[in-house]
């Protein structure tokens, strides 16, 4: 981002407005997505609306095939829409060409997935160092696996690692260039209970530290708890969407 200044808010403070609205992260409208195979098309979002607010931790559930991956690549860049409208702050993402979505990913977005995609020959540090060498403002890798609870693993190799400190490992790769947004796919989905509560209160740490927008897709019915908003799909649909006042901290939920 060049601008110091990048969505034009120096001033506003002095405008005497009274009132906060929340500003929105990412906000999408009316979004459709098709796949168009060769005997037939499928039709992963069926126009799909909502705002996450800035900070917010956003829990998304549904059945499989509901379309939960397809909408979180959108929200992360990494596909075009079909139909319909997506921004991440005051930028529409819409129309952007991949060299553009790229550049979005770089400066603005985390990912984690639920297969922790670790260069196997790297250690946890070199791990991080991998996006901390390329990004413009990246925390030391030493801090990023510090804050998830790495800092006595940095220099073991993934397959030195449990299947939770690799994940947490990714976490520690995907918050360190200091995403704005976090999208993680079932971040959990191939923990046992214990090691995906760890997961879980890194994530959380991480939301509450530095307000990262994160949205984490998932399978378990007990994380939405501690989640501020949890949406649910059906069918490439919005079926509900739940807010929650008070929220669990990882340790209370059951699994
Ligand atoms: N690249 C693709 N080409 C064609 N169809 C796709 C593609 N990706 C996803 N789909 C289809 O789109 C629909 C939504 O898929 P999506 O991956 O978003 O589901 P999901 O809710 O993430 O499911 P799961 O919980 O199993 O991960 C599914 O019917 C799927 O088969
Ligand atoms: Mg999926």
């Amino acid at each position: 981002m060049s601008s110091n200044d990048p969505f034009g808010t120096t001033g506003l403070a002095d405008a005497g407005s009274v009132t906060h609205t929340p500003r929105m992260a990412t906000s999408i409208r009316d979004l459709t997505k098709e796949y168009v195979l060769k005997s037939e098309t499928v039709r992963a979002l069926r126009g799909v609306s909502f705002d996450v607010p800035e900070g917010d931790y956003v829990a998304i559930m549904g059945p499989s095939g509901s379309g939960k991956s397809t909408l979180l690549n959108i929200l992360g860049g990494l596909d075009h829409v079909t139909d319909g409208q997506v921004w991440f702050r005051d930028l529409d993402l819409t129309d952007m060409s991949d060299r553009q979505l790229t550049r979005y990913r770089r400066d603005h977005v985390g990912f984690v997935f639920q297969y922790y995609n670790l260069v196997p020959s790297l250690t946890a540090r070199e791990n991080v160092q991998l996006v901390t060498d390329v990004a413009p403002d990246p925390m030391p890798a030493a801090e990023a696996l510090e804050l998830v609870g790495l800092s006595t693993r940095m220099d073991h190799f993934p397959s030195e690692l449990s299947g939770g400190e690799q994940q947490r490992g990714a976490i520690a790769r995907a918050i360190a260039k200091r995403p704005e947004i976090l999208l993680c796919d079932e971040p959990t989905g191939a923990l046992d209970s214990t090691t995906g509560v760890q997961v879980l209160e890194a994530l959380r740490d991480i939301n509450d530290r530095f307000g990262t927008t994160t949205v984490v897709i998932t399978h378990n019915a007990e994380i939405r708890r501690m989640a501020h908003r949890v949406i649910y799909f059906q069918d490439g649909k919005i079926s509900r969407i739940e807010e929650n006042d008070t929220l669990l901290a990882p340790s209370e939920i059951v699994w």
